[in-house]
């Protein structure tokens, strides 16, 4: 598998690029000789340097940091011509429950997980050609109840910037779809409680957890020409846990 990207391979942008799911995006495309600039808080000083990546420190909720990215994306397509992709899966959870939420749960949760997928947009689509795609990490806590309100609403935002945006850049040939985990292992669920990843378990017909590689996987697809009619789509990537809408556990008591 390529380390080194061809020097005229389009760029893709990867936002919540040092852990978990975005992690696994820049590593999958790095193994298929895709460039990326990949987009953190911050880089853990040990984090390892690989010859086709460019880490940037990004604050997703920050226009001025998305300019920035942007004149950088400009300078590094100059011999590619266009930008390929963008993969906004940075994000934040909010665990408070409804009874104890608070305002500012509200807003750290949207402006992280829902105007900093838009602004990314906005900063980086004008950079894309005809071919381009852009893929937001949505959450199964954006398709169903989900207990932790300020999340789970600000998952279910972006999937009306993900319908708009691929109803504007359409077309310009730029297809803009949003992918919805179920549980996956990475930082951010270890920090869950057992009984939320064994219940999440136990209502997955596959009957276990994902791995940020089977997501990685997903968006690497939607990032290339395969699916080059697929836009404004949603995929769960949750082993079957949104697809059932709570007949799994009926089924279980009736056999
Ligand atoms: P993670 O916590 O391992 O990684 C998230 C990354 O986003 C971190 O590197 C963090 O520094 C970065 N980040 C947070 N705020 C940021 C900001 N303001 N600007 C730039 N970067 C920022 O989490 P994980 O699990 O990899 O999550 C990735 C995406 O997948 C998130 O949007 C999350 O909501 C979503 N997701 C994850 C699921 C899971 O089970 N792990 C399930 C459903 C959705």
């Amino acid at each position: 598998m390529p380390e080194t990207a061809s020097p005229t391979a389009a760029p893709v942008v990867v936002t919540g690029a040092a852990s978990g799911i975005g992690a696994a995006v820049v590593g999958r495309l790095v193994a298929d000789g895709i460039p990326v600039i990949a987009a953190d808080l911050y880089w853990p000083a040990d984090a390892p340097e690989r010859p086709s990546v460019h880490r940037v420190i990004l604050d997703v909720r920050d226009p001025e940091g998305w300019a920035a990215v942007a004149a950088l994306a400009a300078a590094s397509t100059a011999a590619a011509g266009a930008l390929a992709g963008l993969v906004n899966a940075a994000g934040i959870t909010r665990r408070a429950r409804i009874e104890n939420v608070t305002a500012e749960d509200f807003e750290l949760a949207f402006a992280v997980n829902a105007t900093g997928p838009a602004l990314g947009i906005q900063a980086l689509s004008p950079l894309m050609a005809s071919g381009a795609s852009i893929v937001n990490v949505g959450s199964a806590a954006a398709v169903m109840a989900h207990y932790a309100v300020a999340y789970a609403a600000s998952k279910w935002a972006p999937r009306g910037i993900t319908k708009t945006a691929a109803m504007e850049l359409g077309p310009r040939g730029i297809r803009v779809n949003s992918v919805h985990p179920g549980y996956i292992e990475t930082p951010m669920t270890a920090s869950a409680s057992a009984a939320f990843r064994g219940i999440n378990v136990e209502l997955t017909p596959l009957s276990r957890t994902g791995s940020p590689s089977e997501v990685a996987d997903v968006i690497a697809s939607l990032l290339s020409p395969a699916t080059s009619f697929v836009t404004g789509a949603e995929l769960a990537v949750d082993g079957g846990l949104t697809s059932h809408g709570g007949g799994l556990p009926i089924a279980r008591a009736i056999s």
